[in-house]
Parts: C-alpha cells; sequence; structure tokens
C-alpha cells in the first residue's frame, strides 16, 4: 500500500451496452475513426490513436446503457489502497483486487455507484503503440457526462470518496469534475433519472475536429448541435447520435487546469455562454432526448442489495 492518500490519474475507457452493436460499430470503425481491437459475437473493444489499449467497448443489449468506467491508477499498489479506502467508506466492490481477463488486462477492482454505476480502478493494462494517421481521428475519450436524479449526492460521492474536484457548475444543473488537468473526465447532468448522457471524443485540434466534422458529413451525417465552444471546460465541440441513438462527440481544445489557481465557478445558462462561437445555436429536442436516454438501474439490475445498502445508509 502507498504511504500517500491513492488518486485517479485519468479517465481510461467506458464500457457501453448497446441495442445496435453491428451498426454502431460500423459506425464507429468506418465513420468515426476509431480501429477495433478486439472483437467477439456479442462485444468489440475500439481504441484511438492514443497510448490505451481501448478507449471504449460496446456489449449487445436489449437497452442501452452504461457497464463500466475505467479509470487508471499509477499501480497495483494503489488499485490496493483504493480497496482499503473504498472499505473504510463502506462503498461496495463487485470484484475485489485482482488480474482481469478482460481485453487489456490489468490488476483492477469495480466499485458500484450511489446510482449503480460500475466504477473500474485498474493500474498496469496492456500497452499498444499509439498511432499516427493524416486523417482525422479522435485520441481516445476526454469525458462522459452522467444524468443523475441528485446531482449533490453525485458530486458529494465522486469527490469525496474518489477524490475529484469540482471544476465548474452550470448552475446547479451540470457540474464538471476533473481527475486531473482536464477541466472535467466526468460531468454530472440533473435529470429525472440516472442514465448515459454523451461520451466525449477527443480530437487532436479544432481543425482536425472540423475535418472529422467534413467526414461524416460526407457520410450524411450531420452534428444534432455543433459545432461551437463551450464556456465550461471551453472544449470546441460537436455531437451526433451514433446507430443507437446514443450521444457522441467530438471535442477539442478542453480547458487545461492549473490547480494553484483555479476555483470552480458558476456559469448562468445562456445562450452566449453555452456557445462562445454563437454557431450551434440552442440544442434540439432530439439531442436533448437522445441525451437524456432510458433510466439505468446499472449494477442494481443485478445487485439490488447494494441499492438496499446506500439507501439504508441514507435513511
Ligand atoms: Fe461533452
Amino acid at each position: 500500500m502507498t504511504n500517500s492518500e491513492p488518486r485517479l490519474v485519468k479517465l481510461r475507457s467506458v464500457d457501453i451496452r448497446t441495442t445496435a452493436l453491428a451498426e454502431s460499430v460500423d459506425f464507429y470503425t468506418n465513420v468515426w475513426g476509431l480501429r477495433t481491437v478486439e472483437k467477439d459475437t456479442d462485444a468489440a473493444w475500439l481504441r484511438g490513436t492514443g497510448t490505451e489499449h481501448h478507449c471504449v467497448s460496446f456489449h449487445a443489449a436489449e437497452r442501452n446503457g452504461l457497464d463500466r468506467i475505467s479509470f487508471a491508477v499509477e499501480s497495483p499498489a494503489d488499485v490496493d489502497a483504493w480497496a482499503w479506502r473504498l472499505e473504510a467508506n463502506k462503498v461496495p466492490l463487485i470484484s475485489t483486487p485482482g488480474r482481469t481477463q478482460r481485453p487489456g488486462g490489468g490488476y483492477s477492482l469495480e466499485l458500484v455507484d450511489p446510482e449503480g454505476r460500475v466504477i473500474e480502478i485498474a493500474a498496469e493494462w496492456e500497452a499498444v503503440v499509439p498511432l499516427s494517421s493524416n486523417v482525422p481521428e479522435p485520441v481516445g475519450i476526454t469525458h462522459i457526462v452522467l444524468n443523475t436524479a441528485n446531482i449533490d449526492a453525485a458530486v458529494a460521492f465522486y469527490c469525496t470518496v474518489l477524490g475529484m474536484k469540482v471544476s465548474d457548475w452550470s448552475e446547479h444543473r451540470m457540474a464538471f469534475l476533473r481527475c486531473n488537468s482536464y477541466h472535467h473526465a466526468i460531468a454530472f447532468n440533473q435529470a429525472e433519472w440516472a442514465s448515459i448522457n454523451h461520451v466525449a471524443y477527443e480530437m487532436p485540434t479544432v481543425d482536425q475536429m472540423m475535418q472529422g466534422l467534413g467526414r461524416l458529413q460526407h457520410f450524411g451525417i450531420v452534428p444534432l448541435w455543433g459545432p461551437g465552444r463551450h464556456g465550461p471546460g471551453n472544449n470546441a465541440f460537436s455531437y451526433f447520435a451514433d446507430p443507437a441513438r446514443l450521444v457522441c462527440e467530438y471535442t477539442s481544445d478542453v480547458q487545461q487546469i492549473l490547480e494553484s489557481d483555479w476555483l470552480p465557478r458558476v456559469w448562468p445558462r445562456t445562450p452566449e455562454l453555452a456557445d462562445l462561437w454563437g454557431t450551434a445555436g440552442p440544442p434540439s429536442s432530439e439531442i436533448r432526448c437522445a441525451m437524456t436516454g432510458y433510466q439505468d438501474p446499472g449494477a442494481f439490475e443485478q445487485y439490488p442489495d447494494l441499492q438496499d445498502q446506500y439507501v439504508a445508509r441514507q435513511a
């Protein structure tokens, strides 16, 4: 075990349940710019050009949903340290520290958060060679936005238990949380229920983000919102819906935080702050609907007793 408090180093990957596996793999590999690293009959693991073995995986399911969010830590000793810390906070684990047989391997644990999301904390997975490319392709993922039924409880859990920090608020509707210099790795959006809102893929430059839009346009796919530049996070954005109507974002130029002088702000939800360029206009009802998604019980479907534990704790 390490002497200091363990910390999450970076958002590594997300695993997604999809109702349109074959169509989605075709979209993400032939249009979006990712590449298949592993595949079986009911799942596929895809990478960007960056250093991660995979940045996203898709798993065939009857309903769309979030299967797992994976964070990287420095070492197996840190994974063990996290197990102690989580146990001290009475956070339920569905897998204790050990070697995983999932693609990419590594040494990890899995916890369940208060709304049933599975969070993996992992170290020592397989290295891959970064790819160079002269076509615009995502490096990997840079953030995931999650709908929550209780934004204050979600922020409290991810900050107090998982050690993340609030970078900014969008009124009391969205909270942007970081674990490193990137303005946000996770953002929570107050909603009626817990579900996946969208996954953002990082393009190396704004130029390449726009070239990516051009490629999608060649395939007859236009953004449902964007291009524009967000106030909180200052990132350039364009949002699309994949074949399962899950929302994916090309983003670039995410604000880098200097820890010594950063103070969280509260951004009014005005059109000029939602899009600093003034090009995107308000999000359409179509993209809002796709971002709302379907109520996702996550691991509580398989482990209802864990939900009871959290409810009992709040009582
Ligand atoms: Fe985003």
